[in-house]
């Protein structure tokens, strides 16, 4: 026999096999096919097979050759309906599939609870006619603590209390300068660093409606919120991490006085908790003597909570020389500010005990809120 015309019928053999296999519409005609072609004794490939004991001897390699890669062909493409008869279910799974059984239910995706918290804050805020900003993350020296009344000597100025960036310099061998007093406005070596509170964000308003007021002619009032994140080297437990969430408030207007200061962080506390069953009658909140360096006189403020009394942050006079730092005139203006923790506030309303629940992204718990 020629060996043209044993390649010939083995490729015939293979289209044919790959027709019969790829036309199987369930698995006993799969079989059926699978017997016809590679059965091991009447099969037609093991026909075709016996042809070449009549190939020349000197083309019987090539004969070997030829009739192995068909056979790994016509194994290939049995393997192929194999695996789409399996994926589809076979005709008979699809016919009888129930079109009344209920579907795989979407998971709807949810806001986290604390942005949950920051968006309620703002809004209850909003109604009180202060509107919210933003400020940047990392800030320089000036903002987040010479302006605020904070000098070199404050131990909350500390290398070791803050996460400063070091910043390329021109001169690199001298290593990684200690925080400088930066003049207003900066220069260019003023160290930077991730702020560590939201008060900055009191600085870069308060200069910013300067300015305006300068182009313009308008006076203050200032009346902003603002909420974002700060950042401490702290250990991770249950009540610390080192990054967390802040509400800064700020009002600078002629005449403004503790009673407004009381009476804004009331009606906030009142607001925000009163949507949790309480009556807004219940809600009350107390002023501790207190010192922080930005406010004169300052305070810390607790809400009742379960029978005692919980402090939700810190607040104040605006000293008046966070007044005259940005330049305004404490004999014109006075003001009153504010800070929170946003995660003690929320963490109290949800009753969640570790703050780290809160980061570890386990849906499973953020699902609850
Ligand atoms: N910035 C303070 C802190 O992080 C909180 C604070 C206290 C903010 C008093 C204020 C304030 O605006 O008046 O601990």
């Amino acid at each position: 026999m020629a060996l043209q015309d044993f390649i010939a019928e083995l490729d015939s053999l293979a289209g044919e096999a790959q027709d019969a296999f790829t036309g199987a519409a369930d698995r006993d005609a799969l079989e059926a096919a699978r017997v016809e072609f590679l059965g091991a004794k009447a099969g037609r490939l093991k026909a075709v097979q016996k042809g070449m004991g009549k190939v020349d001897k000197t083309d019987k390699p090539a004969a070997g050759q030829k009739l192995n890669s068909v056979k790994k062909a016509i194994e290939q493409a049995f393997e192929q309906a194999t695996g789409r008869l399996a994926q589809s279910g076979g005709k008979a799974a699809q016919d009888s599939f129930d079109v009344t059984l209920p579907g795989v239910p979407v998971r709807v995706g949810r806001l986290h609870p604390i942005t949950q918290t920051i968006e309620r804050m703002k809004e209850i805020m909003g109604r009180l006619g202060f509107s919210a900003v933003e400020g940047p993350e990392i800030e320089d020296d000036w903002h987040n603590f010479e302006a605020l009344n904070i000098p070199l000597s404050h131990p909350a100025r500390d290398p070791l209390d803050n996460f400063y960036l070091s910043v390329a310099s021109a001169n690199a061998a001298g290593g990684s300068p200690p925080p400088q007093p930066s003049p207003k406005g900066g220069g260019s070596s003023k160290p930077l660093l991730l702020r560590s509170q939201t008060s900055t964000v009191q600085i870069r308003v308060m200069e910013q409606v300067l300015a305006n007021t300068v182009a313009s002619g308008a006076q203050p009032p200032v009346r902003i919120v603002s909420l974002g994140r700060v950042y401490r080297p702290d250990t991770a437990d249950a009540t610390h991490y080192p990054m967390f969430h802040q509400i800064e408030g700020l009002l600078v207007d002629k005449g403004v006085t503790m009673a407004d200061l009381k009476s804004v962080l009331r009606m906030f506390c009142q607001s925000y908790y009163q949507r949790d069953g309480d009556d807004a009658e219940d809600v009350h909140i107390r002023f501790r003597p207190s010192f922080f360096p930005f406010t004169e006189p300052s305070v810390e403020v607790d809400i009742n909570w379960q029978g005692g009394w919980m402090e939700i942050g810190g607040a104040g006079m605006v000293d008046p020389n966070v007044l005259r730092a940005v330049g305004y005139d404490p004999e014109e203006v006075t003001g009153f500010a504010f800070g929170m923790g946003v995660e003690r506030i929320a963490m109290r309303q949800h009753n969640i005990t570790d703050i780290r629940d809160l980061y570890t992204n386990d849906v499973r718990f953020l699902a609850q809120f």
